[in-house]
This record gives structure tokens, sequence and C-alpha cells, in this order.
């Protein structure tokens, strides 16, 4: 499975790349494929209320109204015909390259079980909802998708009566029938609403809008593909008469044919094994994860971690401890997926502060801030060659551990969120080390969603913990990359280290820290 992944990931990122160049890193649309889902969401179900409002539900003149919707009312009921349809083909294929895409980057284990569980019952859901909807136009494929659907049914031991029984003659359809499958229609979207919209309860600021130029070329497109090439019916259904060269809608029929071959039992082994492997590929194999840790004696209650937290996993709730703050955090290790982006957002989680044992008010418990203020002081004093680098990466961005050398040293995170900003203050202050290169997974694509993101802000000063304004920014170096840009960080890391030998080291600059700090005024002054 870690080779799969491995390589698949790979191969993803390399058509991620090619988009970058296509649309850029920002419109990208694989960035933006659970954005893209909601938004298909939303216009199959807007146009879907207009084409009620003027269908018919009984059995006999469904076909009729549905024509007159295409035909009399081409501008407003046939576009909106074709735009529910091929709205709801492209929710298809968005939601199967955000599920190949999740599975790929590896956002499914550990807490992140989730979401990926709900989304095992957004699969059925979304194709329940659109096979009802071939069905109640009741043209020629409603009439073979209504029998092959009904049989399939049928061989499950579970219904007392046969419901292909129904479609055995126009006599024995009864309107009654009919109508429940209309409310079938109606009803199993309302639920998969409903459960999408828990899918993304455990994260929070979850992308649920395409940035609005990629929405608008993308409802551009499908307004164009449905007057080009509108949707229209197969003509109407003939129960005496069995159907021939019916088109199939592949994305939400690909399986029928199998139909044909196989037994109905056959065919629910298959995607019942399929569904029970997806459901539990979380566990496949089981992660293990160190949830945050909060320390009272150093929490003062601000806020922040909950604030940046990007898995809902922080709640701010009364103190318990009797020191004089109104709030204190409390992690939920149930939500915590082990990130450290809290860590990253802490005041008092500073390298300045002058205590024999550094203590955060929010630590991971496999590693604390200590072991990272330790880290830099040990790395530094192996580096050699000038001008010294530190390059901070993350776990899941390009693997650098070979490029150690002796002017250069590589310090791995978690997520290049947990890195309080207060640490580049340290390193270049201190004259650790003459520059500070950060990098990890791409742009528009952190592994821990809001990591990147968050860095960035802290420091161009636009979220607190800001980065101090006396922090010299040459002496920084930014470059997100994906799996497959090995060699474009690398050039990006030379150049910055070209950049770097023309200023002066940093410890003739810096010889004395410019800021002491002691524990209490970062306690009480965040
Ligand atoms: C209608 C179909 C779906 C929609 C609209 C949808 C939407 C979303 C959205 C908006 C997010 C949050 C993305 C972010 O802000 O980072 C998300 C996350 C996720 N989705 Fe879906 N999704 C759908 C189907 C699925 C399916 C079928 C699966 C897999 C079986 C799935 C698995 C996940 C996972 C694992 C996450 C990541 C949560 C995390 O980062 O921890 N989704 N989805
Ligand atoms: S002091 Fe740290 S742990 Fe406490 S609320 Fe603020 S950010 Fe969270
Ligand atoms: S490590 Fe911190 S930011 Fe990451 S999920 Fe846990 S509590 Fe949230």
């Amino acid at each position: 499975m870690g080779k799969v992944k491995q390589y698949g990931r790979y191969a993803f990122e390399r058509v991620e790349s090619l988009f970058d160049v296509a649309f850029g890193s920002e419109h990208n649309p694989l960035y933006h494929l659970g954005a893209l889902g909601w938004f298909f969401y939303w216009i199959v179900a807007v146009s879907g209320i207009y084409l009620y409002i003027f269908f018919d539900t009984g059995v006999s003149r469904a076909y009729e109204s549905v024509e007159y919707l295409t035909y009399e009312q081409w501008y407003a009921g046939g576009v909106a015909r074709s735009l529910h349809r091929y709205a709801s083909d492209a929710l298809i294929i968005v939601m199967m390259l955000h599920l190949v895409r999740e599975f790929l980057m590896d956002r499914l284990r550990g807490p992140r079980w989730f979401s990926w569980v709900l989304g095992t019952a957004i699969l059925w859901l979304v194709f329940a909802s659109g096979i009802t909807g071939y069905w109640i136009v009741w043209d020629k494929l409603a009439q073979y998708v209504a029998i092959v659907s009904s049989e399939w049914l049928d061989s499950l031991p579970l219904f007392g009566q046969s419901i292909a029984r129904n479609f055995l003659h126009d006599s024995t359809l009864s309107g009654r029938f009919f109508t429940l499958m209309v409310f079938i229609h109606i009803a199993v979207p309302l639920i998969l609403l409903f459960v999408m919209w828990i899918h993304i309860q455990r994260v929070t600021r979850p992308d649920v809008n395409p940035p609005r130029a990629l929405g608008i070329t993308v409802f551009a497109m499908l307004i164009i593909l449905s007057l080009v090439y509108p949707a229209e019916s197969q003509g109407p259904a003939d129960l005496s008469r069995v159907t021939s060269n019916i088109g199939l809608d592949w994305f939400y029929m690909a399986l029928y044919p199998l139909l044909d071959i196989f037994s109905g039992m056959t065919v629910w082994w298959i995607v019942g094994v399929a569904t029970v492997f997806l459901f539990f590929l979380p566990w496949m194999p089981r992660k293990k994860t160190f949830s945050a840790v909060v320390d009272l004696d150093n929490c003062n209650g601000c806020e922040r971690c909950a604030n940046d937290c990007p898995f809902n996993a922080i709640s701010m709730q009364p103190r318990s401890d009797g020191h004089p703050y109104l709030k204190e955090a409390v992690v939920s290790v149930k939500k915590c997926v082990g990130c450290g982006i809290c860590v990253g957002s802490c005041p008092t989680a500073t390298p300045f502060r002058r205590r024999s044992a550094l203590i955060a008010g929010i630590e991971l418990s496999d590693k604390p801030v200590m072991q990272l203020r330790e880290q830099v002081i040990r790395a530094s004093a192996a580096l050699t060659e000038s001008p010294k680098l530190l390059v901070y990466n993350c776990a899941a961005g390009p693997n650098l551990t070979t490029l150690t050398g002796p002017g250069l040293a590589v310090l791995t995170l978690p997520c290049i969120g947990q890195l309080p900003p207060s640490f580049l203050d340290f390193i270049i202050s201190r004259g650790y080390a003459d520059g500070v290169f950060l990098t990890g997974c791409r742009a528009g694509s952190c592994h821990y969603r809001l990591g990147i993101e968050w860095t960035e802000q802290r420091i161009k000063g636009q979220r607190d913990p800001y980065l101090r304004e006396r922090v010299p920014r040459e002496r920084i170096g930014i470059f997100w990359a994906g799996v497959d840009h090995t060699n474009v960080l690398l050039s990006q890391l030379n150049d910055f280290r070209e950049r770097l030998r023309k200023l002066q080291p940093a410890h003739k600059v810096h010889k004395q820290p410019a800021v002491k700090e002691d524990e209490d005024k970062v306690l009480d002054h965040a």
C-alpha cells in the first residue's frame, strides 16, 4: 500500500504541476475538488428546483412534461435540464478525483478517518441520487434503468414483493409507485446534503467555495456545454417493448453492464467488498498520532491555538486551575491529528524564554518546544562552513534527509506550521545560522490544510504571533515544493545560499540578543 501511495502521489502531483502552469496555483481545480463538489451540488439543487416546478410527477405525464421543459421552454427549462445533468456528471468526476487525492496524500488516517468514512456514505448517496434522477424522466433510458435496478434490488433477500414486477407492463406500473420514485429522488439528495455537512465538521474553515474566477469559468463551461450539446430524452418508455440501443450515462451507470454478465448477487458482492475495503482504508495500516497537550501553568487562555487548529480539536473552556485567566485551552484527543500548528501559534512557545525547562502552553508530546530549541543549538554547532543555513521542512513534503552537509542542516517538523516565528528571530539574532529556509508541501496543498497559510501570514505580520520587524527578511527563504519538485527546491536552496554569501555572517551583525524576555512577560502580554 505504501508504494502504491508513493508512486500514485508522485504521478498526481506531476499532473497538479501541469495544472499549476495552466491555471496558476490559486485557481488550480485540483486544489479545490471538495469545494467544486459543493459548487456542483448547489447547481444541481437550484436547477432541480426549477425543473420540479414544471415536472409532472404522474407516470403518464412525466415524459411529456420533461419534453415541454426541454423544447417549449428551451432557454430556461432546456438549459436548466442540461445544467442539472452536466453538473451531476461533474460532481462524480470531482468526487472521484477528490477521493483518489485524499487517499494518495494520506489524508485519511488517524483521526481523519471521520471525513473518509462519511465520504464512503457520500459515494452511495451521490450514485443513488443520480440513478433515481434518470429513472423519473420515464424515457427509454429510464425504462432500462428502472428494470435493471429493480431486478438488481430483487436479488437481495430483503423485499417481500418483487419490485421489478411493477415494470412488467404499463398497466402494472402504478402512479403511486412512480410518485414514490420522485420522492426518493428528492429525499436522497437532501440526506446527501446533511451527510456532506457532517463530512466537513471536523475541519475548520472548510474549503466549500471555489475561488470566484474558477467558479465563474466552470459555470460558463457548463452553460456552453448545455447550449452546444443539450440534454435530451431517448424516446418515451414503452414497457411492451424491450429497450435496445440505449445511451448510458457512464458516470452513473458504469457498473450496469456488469449486471448483464453476472448475477445480481455477484454484483452486490463486488460493490459490497469494494465499500468495506474503502471504509477500512484509514486503518490500513493504523497510524499512531501524538496529540497536543496543554500545560495549564503556561497557558493564558489567549485562544490563538483554538483559532489556528485546522481540525476543530481545541475548545476554550472556563479556567479550572485558579490561575487569573478567564479561559484555558482543551484538546480533544479524538480529533487531534498531531500537526503541531497550535504550537506555532502559542505565544509561550518562544525559545527566548530563560528557563531550564522550556514548556509551552501547548506542546506536541513527541516533539516539545524545548527539543526544537536544543535541535537548533546542536545543528548550529555542527555547521562548519559559511554561510550557515538551517532548513526546516515538514514530514509530508519532499524528503531532504540526505541534504545535510558542512554548511547546511535539515530539521524536520510534522508540519511547517509548528514552527513559532520567534524561532526564526532566535536563530538569526543569536547567530545560530546566517539564514533559515522554510519548505514543506506544495503551495495550495498543505498536508495539514492550513500550515503553509498560517506560516506565511505570521511571517508577513498578518497573523499572531507575528515575526518581529527586526528580523531581516533577506535571511529567510521560502519555497513550497511538491514531491515532484525536489530539483527545483534544490536550485532554490542554492540560489538562497548564494544570496546569503553576499551578506555579512549573522553572528557579526547580531552580537547580542536585542531583546531579553522572561516567561512572565510572555505569559502576561501575549
Ligand atoms: C459530494 C462529494 C464530496 C464533497 C462535496 C466533499 C467535500 C469536502 C470538503 C469541502 C472537504 C474539506 C476540504 C478542505 O477544506 O481541506 C473535504 C475533505 C475530505 N473529504 Fe470530501 N467531499 C466529498 C466526497 C468525499 C469522498 C467520496 C471521500 C472519500 C471516500 C472524501 C474524503 C475526504 C477526506 C478524507 C477529507 C479530508 C479531511 C481532512 O483533511 O482531514 N470526500 N471533502
Ligand atoms: S497560551 Fe497557548 S495554549 Fe493557551 S490558549 Fe494561548 S495559544 Fe492556546
Ligand atoms: S496538533 Fe494542535 S493544531 Fe494540530 S490538530 Fe492537534 S490540537 Fe489541532
